[in-house]
């Protein structure tokens, strides 16, 4: 299969595999075959695109490291969570019953991980825009998590981190609608209100629920900046936690690559060029170095014009040498499939991807 951007997708292309949107309210079957009026949906429900399975495309099976029903089933939990923050007492046992259940998805979660034999992974998102908070609290999760896991952290280590990711912005709750929702930059005082949702968070996850250090710490430090020029305290350097660093990062990069009613989602390729823009500004050096070996700028299954002129879709992924994949070059009429090697193949060593198609 190979991922097709939304605004590529036609009347009559199959499925590579189902698609469950908006949490599984609507869902498609492997194989379905797409009709106009499914595509103006799609794209009208914020999707950036889809996976299709095509002749040109067979073959090629991206990891995803957890499977979408683990991310729905998350999602969900997390919207019933937030859901219910707004609504009933503190006191109440829904929300202890509802961080119980997050707990337990989140141990989960990093089981798929720890079982994941993919040095690289693959994220392209398929976010709505109507559920992006819940979507992203679970995808900065995963991408956490999986940075966790190459960094070597115990099982513990990592439900603590996996766990401070998928709560990290649970202060949004405690800032008004009005701020949270507002489709553009925020004025001053605006901005002020927004800079208290990672104190409030880390409060509530410390004296409601009884998280430990190493859970609440990083969500206060998740908005902190390694050269310290972010909130609430302004931390320098290696007075941020290690996980707020690996936090921090991923929450900026699933944001970027996700499309929003206010801007188009960039590419992964150029998020990973964000991020490592920001290493010793935003972000720690250090951090930035086990991202870039760990995220796939061009994920298995993207379509990329090369710069000899050649199209191809990218077959595999090389640890340590994450801008030179494997390529699975366009089939020439009555040709066999034949590949360019941009890490290996001598001929390719003045090939580039030019563009994801
Ligand atoms: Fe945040």
């Amino acid at each position: 299969m190979r991922f097709v951007l939304a605004e590529n997708l036609n009347e009559g292309m199959i499925l590579g595999k189902p698609f469950y949107g908006n949490l599984g309210s609507f869902l498609l079957r492997k194989h379905a075959v797409l009709t106009d009026s499914l595509v103006r949906r799609i794209r009208s429900l914020g999707y950036a695109g889809l996976y299709i399975a095509d002749d040109y495309s067979d073959g090629i099976e991206p990891d995803f490291v957890v499977s979408d029903e683990l991310k729905n089933s998350s999602a969900n939990a997390v919207r019933q969570f937030m859901t219910n923050l707004r609504t009933v007492p503190t006191n109440s046992t829904v929300l202890t019953d509802n961080v119980e259940q997050i707990n337990g998805l989140v141990a989960t979660i990093v089981n798929e991980i720890i079982s994941s034999e993919n040095a690289v992974i693959n994220i392209i998102d398929l976010k709505s825009y109507d559920l992006y908070t819940y979507q992203h609290s679970v995808n900065v999760c995963v991408l956490a998590g999986v940075l966790g896991s190459a960094l070597n952290l115990s099982h513990s280590e990592l439900i603590d981190l996996a766990s401070a990711a998928i709560f990290h912005d649970i202060g949004k709750m405690f800032v008004s609608k009005g701020v949270l929702d507002k489709p553009g930059p925020l004025n001053d005082e605006e901005f002020e209100e927004m800079k208290r949702h990672p104190g409030l968070g880390a409060e509530y996850m410390r004296d409601l629920f009884y998280f430990n250090a190493a859970v609440y710490v990083p969500v206060r430090q998740h908005h902190e900046h390694y050269d310290g020029t972010g909130y609430p305290r302004g931390l320098v350097g290696d007075d941020i936690c290690h996980y707020a660093k690996i936090i921090a990062m991923s929450d900026t990069f699933d944001a970027i690559t996700s499309r929003r009613p206010y801007h188009e989602a960039i590419m992964p390729h150029e998020g990973c060029e964000y991020i490592m823009g920001n290493a010793g500004r935003h972000f720690d050096p250090k951090s930035v170095e086990i991202f870039f070996k760990t995220v796939a700028p061009f994920p298995v299954g993207v379509s990329v014009m090369l710069s000899n002129g050649e199209e191809g879709i990218v077959f595999k992924n090389y640890p340590n040498f994450p801008m030179r994949p494997l390529i699975k070059l366009k089939p020439l009429p009555g040709k066999e499939d034949h590949y360019l090697d941009l890490c290996k193949d001598p001929g390719a060593l003045n090939v580039t991807i030019k563009k994801l198609m």
